[in-house]
C-alpha cells in the first residue's frame, strides 16, 4: 500500500516509515519539521535503500494537504503529527487544541475531499489517567487529567464517530504506553529538544555526560522499590504494530481501539539497573520529590493487539536500553558500543 505518514519525520513516524518500507509498502512522509530534523528522510533512504517521498506541509493546511494527496494518492493515513508535551499543553491550551484537534479535523477534510477512508491514529495510554488497576484493558474508564490527554481523547472520539457514520471505512486508535529505544542501526532515533522530560532520553544523556545525574521523581510510591512503574515499549515493536494495524483495517474495514504495550511493568530503578548492566555506563541518581501529575504504576493488557493484529512486543528492556544508548552514543560521537 502507499501510505501517508503525517509527522513521519518524527520519532515514532520515522521508525514506522522504515518498517513499512521493509514490508514492501510505500510510505509518503508529510511533516512541517517543527519537531524533526531535516535530514531524517535522507537517513531513512540510506537505511532502507529506497527514496521516500516527502511533502513539507502543515496538517492544518487543508488545501495544501488535499493537493498533495491528489498528486500522491494513498490508500491510508497514519496520523502521528501532534504536539505531545503535557506541561506545555497546560501552559498553552489553545496551541494544543489548534494543532491537535483543529489539525486532525483539517486533515480529515483533506482525506474526505480525495476519498481516503482509512486512518491509524497515535493515541496514548495517558487517556486512562490514574487507572484503578493494571494491567489496563481498552474498556477501562478514560479520565484525562491534562489538556494533552484531552486532545487525544477528542481525536479518538472524532475518528470513532467518522467510522460509525460511514465516513471512514477503517480506523485504528492505537494507545501507546511508553515508547523508548531506537532503530538498531542507530541511524534514526529520538531527538528531544532541550532538557528531556522523559526518563530514557534523560538517562542516555546522563550516560554521555551531558547531564550530571538522574533525578528520580519519588521513591515512596506503592511499587516494588518505591519508584514509578511503567510499560516501556521498544519503538521498533511499536512501528511493527502500525504496519499490522494498517494492514488489518485495510483487509477488514473495521474501527478498533487497541493498547500497544508489552504487558510488563518496569520501575525507574529497574530501568536504570538494566541500562547500567547493558551498557556498562554508571548512572548517578538523586532521589527527588514526586513529579506533580505522575501515576504510581500502569501497564497494558495487550491481548487485543495480539488477537486482532497477531502482534506482540518481542523486544525486552535490555534491547530498549541497548538501542537507546547506541543512538545517543552515536550522536555524542562515543564509539564504545
Ligand atoms: P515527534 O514530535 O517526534 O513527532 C511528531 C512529528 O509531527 C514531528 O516530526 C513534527 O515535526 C510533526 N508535526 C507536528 N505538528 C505538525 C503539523 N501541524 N503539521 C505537520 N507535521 C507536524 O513525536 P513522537 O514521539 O513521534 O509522537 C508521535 C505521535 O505519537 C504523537 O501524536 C504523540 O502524541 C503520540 N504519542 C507519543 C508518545 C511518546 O511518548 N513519544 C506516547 C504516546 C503517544
Ligand atoms: C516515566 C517514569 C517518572 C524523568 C509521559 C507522558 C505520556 C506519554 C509518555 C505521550 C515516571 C520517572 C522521569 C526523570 C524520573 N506521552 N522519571 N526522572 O510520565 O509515564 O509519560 O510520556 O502520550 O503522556 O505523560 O513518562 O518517561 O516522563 O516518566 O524519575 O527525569 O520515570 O516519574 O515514573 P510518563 P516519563
Amino acid at each position: 500500500m502507499r501510505i501517508l505518514l503525517t509527522g513521519g519525520a518524527g520519532y515514532i513516524g520515522s521508525h514506522t516509515a522504515a518498517v513499512l518500507a521493509e514490508r514492501g509498502h510505500e510510505p509518503v512522509i508529510l511533516d512541517n519539521f517543527a519537531n524533526a530534523e531535516r535530514d531524517v528522510p535522507a537517513r531513512l533512504a540510506r537505511l532502507t535503500g529506497r527514496e521516500i517521498a516527502v511533502i513539507e506541509a502543515d496538517i492544518r493546511d487543508t488545501e495544501q494537504v488535499t493537493a498533495a494527496l491528489r498528486t500522491q494518492p494513498v490508500e491510508a493515513v497514519i496520523h502521528f503529527a501532534a504536539l505531545k508535551a503535557v506541561g506545555e499543553s497546560e501552559a498553552d491550551p489553545l496551541r494544543y487544541y489548534d494543532m491537535n484537534i483543529a489539525g486532525t479535523i483539517r486533515l480529515m477534510q483533506a482525506m474526505q475531499a480525495v476519498g481516503v477512508g482509512r486512518i491509524v491514529f497515535s493515541s496514548s495510554a495517558t487517556v486512562y489517567g490514574q487507572p484503578e488497576s493494571s494491567p489496563i484493558l481498552e474498556d477501562a474508564p478514560t479520565r484525562v487529567e491534562n489538556i494533552y490527554g484531552r486532545t487525544k481523547l477528542v481525536m479518538e472520539d472524532l475518528i470513532r464517530d467518522l467510522a460509525r457514520t460511514g465516513k471512514l471505512a477503517g480506523a485504528a486508535n492505537l494507545r501507546y504506553f511508553n515508547p523508548v529505544g531506537a532503530h538498531p542501526s542507530a541511524m534514526i532515533g529520538e531527538t528531544p529538544r532541550g532538557v528531556p522530560n522523559n526518563l530514557m532520553p534523560y538517562v542516555t544523556q546522563v550516560a554521555t555526560g551531558e547531564r550530571a545525574h538522574l533525578n528520580v521523581f519519588g521513591n515512596d510510591y506503592p511499587t516494588r522499590d518505591g519508584t514509578g512503574e511503567r510499560d516501556y515499549i521498544h519503538v521498533m515493536d511499536l512501528a511493527e504494530a502500525h504496519a499490522l494495524a494498517v494492514e488489518h483495517i485495510a483487509a477488514h474495514d473495521v474501527s478498533v481501539t487497541v493498547n500497544l504495550g508489552t504487558g510488563r511493568g518496569t520501575t525507574v530503578l529497574e530501568l536504570v539497573r538494566a541500562f547500567e548492566t547493558t551498557t556498562g555506563r554508571k548512572i548517578p541518581l538523586v532521589f527527588a520529590p514526586r513529579r506533580p501529575g505522575d501515576v504510581a504504576s500502569y501497564y497494558a493488557n495487550p491481548a487485543l493487539a495480539e488477537r486482532l493484529f497477531g502482534w506482540r512486543a518481542r523486544r525486552d528492556v535490555e534491547d530498549m536500553c541497548r538501542d537507546s544508548w547506541r543512538w545517543q552514543a552515536s550522536r555524542a560521537g562515543i564509539n564504545d558500543v
